[in-house]
């Protein structure tokens, strides 16, 4: 029989979590190549509203035009807050709060910067032995994502990206390298960030440019087949470096809930939640599920492979399930008829009126976390872990170094407590790291005004500032929350 656990695991892993494209910089230095990221621009002139629009739809021009040194724009992934040169800092007031670990990215292009180089560049390398030798000195555990939105921009140019099986090999040809080479400092990986946005984004997380595509579903869930097997191969590489690292997937979860009790949203709701956790299905259970069939039909879309994919899915599936959980959005079978939701909003869903909604647009619901983690746990029986959660918000800093997030702590403290709870229901999670700890480049909007972090970075939009980092008073607050493991949220 199950005992009833009332309280955070006693090696529960609290963090905090970014990405090498967000807060790196350094884009040009130790013969860093260009990733899909640093093609993104930030335009004060632009209406806000359109801010969002390269993330959705990158054009075969802005990619042309950021490949084109006489062409002078702000590219703010490529100045992320200079985590590069700051790490030391940086790592010493994670330690300071008391993270027991850390989720990063590595930028694939330090280490191959084209991505079909045959040697990686050691100073690539050496650089990611200097952060997790850091993260060490201060006892904590790197958890690391070999892909966030960062692939080699020339494996996109040169190869049209995922599409193409042949970057199959490039990336485990990465993976492999930084699997020996970490071997002995890296426990935790996650094979790709947010995997099911490919149907929202497939540039970023693709490399492949929707703008003008003859079928772009096609490009999509194939792109996705091969990401799949290129997961599987990578955990298979991984345990025979280090036995005991465990290998995660990671995908965007937005619980969805049926707008009204109307058979008609209720179908709609499950649909639209397969649409995302087809990602997860194939990576933890290491088979396509059965009702692809129909949705593949419906897309009009016939996959190629090759006779040994299904096996290679079958025997390596991922450890554990992690995810990102910002929101939950209602759906509609007849949103038209609707008020639309606004903002980052992935799912075509509609306002939930029973809840408030961020500056962003993003609809804040605490308890789906607790229900996200429970609907997770029931299909998969697998370790999950939580790889981002937040809130994005424009902070004031006040004379004296002061800032007053109590909006921040509010929104977390939330979801703990739902952590909390789902932990009661029985749900076996083992970590909660919140996204974006120290403020950094937004993904989405590339505004460095979305903050999320609970270490303020001074610096702007454009990228004016002195880059000095201030504690917030969610700094302060997280550190109780983390020594008390959970128990003390006030
Ligand atoms: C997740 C991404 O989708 O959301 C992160 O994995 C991202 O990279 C985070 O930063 C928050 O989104 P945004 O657009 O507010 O930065």
């Amino acid at each position: 029989m199950f005992k009833l656990q009332t309280t955070f695991p006693k090696d529960f892993l609290w963090g905090g979590a970014t990405a090498a494209n967000q807060l790196e910089g350094a884009s040009d230095v130790g013969g860093k190549g260009l990733s899909l990221s640093d093609v993104y621009v930030f335009d004060e002139n632009i209406p806000k509203e359109h801010w969002t629009d390269q993330w959705h739809m990158m054009t075969h021009k802005q990619v042309e035009e950021a490949m084109d040194p006489t062409i002078s724009r702000y590219y703010p992934k490529r100045n992320g807050i200079d985590f590069y040169h700051h790490y030391k800092e940086d790592i010493s007031l994670f330690a300071e709060m008391g993270f027991k670990c850390y989720r990063m990215s590595l930028a694939w292009t330090r280490i191959f910067p084209n991505g079909d180089e045959v040697e990686p560049n050691e100073e690539g390398l050496a650089f990611y032995d200097r952060v997790f030798d850091e993260l060490n000195k201060h006892g904590i555990e790197p958890i690391v994502s070999l892909s966030h939105y960062e692939m080699p921009l020339h494996l996109c140019k040169k190869y049209g990206g995922w599409v193409n099986r042949k970057v199959i090999d490039f990336y485990v040809r990465f993976a492999t390298t930084v699997f020996e080479r970490y071997k002995d400092k890296v426990n935790y990986w996650m094979t790709f960030n947010e995997i099911n946005c490919v149907k929202h984004h497939p540039y970023v997380s693709l490399g492949v440019i929707e703008e003008g595509h003859p079928h772009i579903e096609q490009a999509k869930y194939q792109g996705a087949h091969h990401q799949f097997v290129a997961s599987a191969l990578a955990t298979k590489e991984c345990k025979v470096w280090n036995p005991d690292a465990k290998v995660g997937c990671m995908i965007s979860y937005q619980l969805l809930v049926p707008y009204s009790c109307n058979p008609d949203d209720i179908q709609a709701t499950v649909d639209n939640q397969r649409t995302s956790l087809f990602f997860s299905d194939v990576q933890a259970r290491g088979y396509y599920p059965a009702y692809t069939a129909r949705m593949f039909e419906e897309k009009n879309v016939v996959l190629e492979t090759q006779p040994e994919d299904e096996h290679i899915l079958r025997e390596y599936p991922v450890d554990f399930v992690s995810f990102s959980y910002y929101m939950s959005s209602a759906i509609s079978a007849y949103p038209e008829k609707l008020e639309g939701a606004v903002g980052n909003l992935l799912t075509g869903g509609i306002k939930n009126p029973y809840l408030p909604t961020s500056d962003w647009g993003w609809q804040i619901d605490p308890k789906g976390l607790r229900t996200a983690l429970n609907q997770l746990y029931d299909r998969y029986q697998k370790p999950l872990f939580i790889a981002e959660n937040g809130l994005g918000a424009v902070d004031k800093l006040e004379e004296g170094d002061i800032i007053q997030d109590d909006y921040r702590i509010s929104y977390l403290r939330d979801h703990i407590e739902q952590i909390k709870e789902a932990i009661k229901d029985g749900v076996d999670v083992f970590g909660y790291t919140s996204w974006g700890c120290i403020d950094m480049i937004s993904a989405s909007t590339n505004q460095m005004s979305k903050r999320y972090g609970y270490i303020y970075v001074d610096q702007d939009d454009m990228g004016r500032g002195t880059k000095r980092r201030i504690k917030k008073k969610s700094f302060h607050w997280y550190k109780k929350v983390i020594a008390s493991n959970g128990e003390s949220l006030d």
